[in-house]
């Protein structure tokens, strides 16, 4: 299989080598399956709410010869799942208030060897908010720019960490609109629906302006 576009290569980047997988929301599973091609995941469950793309990602499954490695299954969310069978969870291509929703009802949320890296589609505000707000820590994140859109990637783990109450926290997670200009634009995308939002409520336009600051001011 050619490796997957930019966006599922960043969420590839971070899975941990020798980690054993669950995608939520596989579809196509490509991102299962490549991984466990090139050997960086022994093991990996390919799991969708959905029979339609989960049936599309038994035929990904199939095509690669992969069956022996990669399990495609009906699971809403994590509730087909053990922690006993996975250690990275990527939760990529929904929209940020959905994966929330997602590891809140996963039995083994807290466990703090798992990986949980996350892909927002929307909302990564609200996601981050939420991981912050739950104990959860972010141990990397990224962006990329895949078919002229900008995206970010978060790899979070339960710490039992305390809440970060910045209210530019949600917005500028673990970027650095500073020194990197996909995270600058991925930034300047949260302002720019500030600012739009400002138009009813004038709280946003005092979040836009900071963020603007955030993004050019070494004192931060
Ligand atoms: C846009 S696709 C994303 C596919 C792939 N993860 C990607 O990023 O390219 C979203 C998928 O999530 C699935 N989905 C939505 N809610 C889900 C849930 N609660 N549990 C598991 N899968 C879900 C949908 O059926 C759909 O196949």
């Amino acid at each position: 299989m050619t490796a997957p576009d930019k966006r599922l290569s960043l969420c590839a980047e971070f899975v941990r080598p020798g980690a054993r997988l669950a995608d939520i929301g596989t579809d196509h599973a490509y991102l299962p399956v490549w991984l466990c091609q090139n050997g960086i995941c022994p093991s990996a469950i390919a799991a969708d709410i959905n029979p339609e793309p989960l049936s599309r990602g038994a035929a990904t499954i199939a095509a690669a010869g992969m069956e022996g490695r990669v399990t495609a299954r009906l699971s809403d969310g994590l509730a087909a799942v053990s922690g006993d069978e996975v250690d990275d969870i990527v939760i990529a291509g929904m929209g940020g208030e959905l994966i929330t929703r997602i590891i809140g009802a996963c039995a083994f949320a807290r466990d703090p060897d798992k990986r949980w890296i996350l892909q927002p589609m929307t909302k990564s505000e609200a996601l981050i908010r939420w991981l912050s707000e739950n104990g959860y820590g972010i141990l990397r994140q990224d962006c990329c720019v895949a078919a002229g859109k900008c995206y970010t990637v978060i790899c979070a783990a339960y710490m039992n960490k305390p809440n970060n109450s910045d209210e530019l926290y949600p917005y500028l997670g673990e970027l650095s609109p500073r020194n990197n200009k996909t995270h600058l634009r991925f930034v300047e995308g949260h302002i720019d629906r500030l600012s739009k939002m400002a138009r009813g409520d004038a709280r946003f336009a005092v979040l836009a302006e900071r963020l603007k600051e955030a993004c050019c001011d070494d004192r931060r």
